[in-house]
């Protein structure tokens, strides 16, 4: 159920590589994202699939993960098996603030679906779009928005309530377990 998935469907850092997320995977994720709201039904978004080691290598490079945290994530390992770019075609005239709420409704029910399909991933905005553009030659007209992790979560993830609202940072306990405190309902309902 919806409840569930949106439950499991935490920020995932580490991916049991032995289980790849393939590119056919990818693209029935990406042929569910074209179905999304979008503002003016411009539909600005375009995808671009990362599947072959060598893409995956210099998207690896270009992405920083759980920067809050003073510990190398992915662990040696256990990297993303593949990633979806997300990018708007500046082109198309949308407003830029659509295209970014595009950009997020379309990057969540990847997400969802990627994790209803057994996978899981991170959202990623912690990148060098110029880098992106130039690893993956990606014409100028195509500005990068966000890029998505992907592949078969290997880590649980805890949420919690946030008791103190005053700090909601995520966190890894003694067991390296990574913690997300959530804001209570009291605490987001004005
Ligand atoms: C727009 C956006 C950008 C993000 N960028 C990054 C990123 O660059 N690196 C990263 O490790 N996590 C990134 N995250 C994941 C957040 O850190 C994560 O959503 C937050 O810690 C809460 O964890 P949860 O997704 O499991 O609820 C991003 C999330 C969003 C929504």
């Amino acid at each position: 159920m919806l409840n569930e998935l949106v439950l499991k469907n935490r920020s995932y850092r580490a991916f049991d590589e032995s289980r790849p997320i393939s590119e056919r995977d990818m693209r029935a994720l990406v042929e569910l994202a074209r179905f999304v709201p979008s503002g003016m039904n411009k539909q600005p978004l375009r995808y671009r699939i990362v599947s072959t080691p060598d893409e995956l290598a210099k998207m690896y490079a270009n992405s920083r993960y759980a920067a809050a945290l003073s510990i190398k994530l992915p662990p040696e390992g256990q990297k993303p098996t593949g990633f979806i770019a997300i990018l708007r075609d500046t082109e198309i005239s949308s407003p830029e603030g659509l295209a970014l709420k595009d950009c997020g409704i379309a990057a969540q029910t990847i997400l969802l679906a990627a994790v209803e399909m057994g996978f899981g991933g991170c959202m990623l905005g912690s990148f060098d779009p110029a880098k992106l553009s130039a690893d993956l030659s990606i014409p100028q007209r195509y500005q990068p928005l966000l890029v998505l992790a992907l592949g078969t979560p290997s880590e649980q993830i805890v949420l919690e309530d946030a008791e103190d609202p005053s700090n909601v940072s995520y966190y890894r306990d003694a067991e390296n377990q990574h913690h997300v405190p959530k804001r209570k309902l009291e605490d987001i309902l004005l």
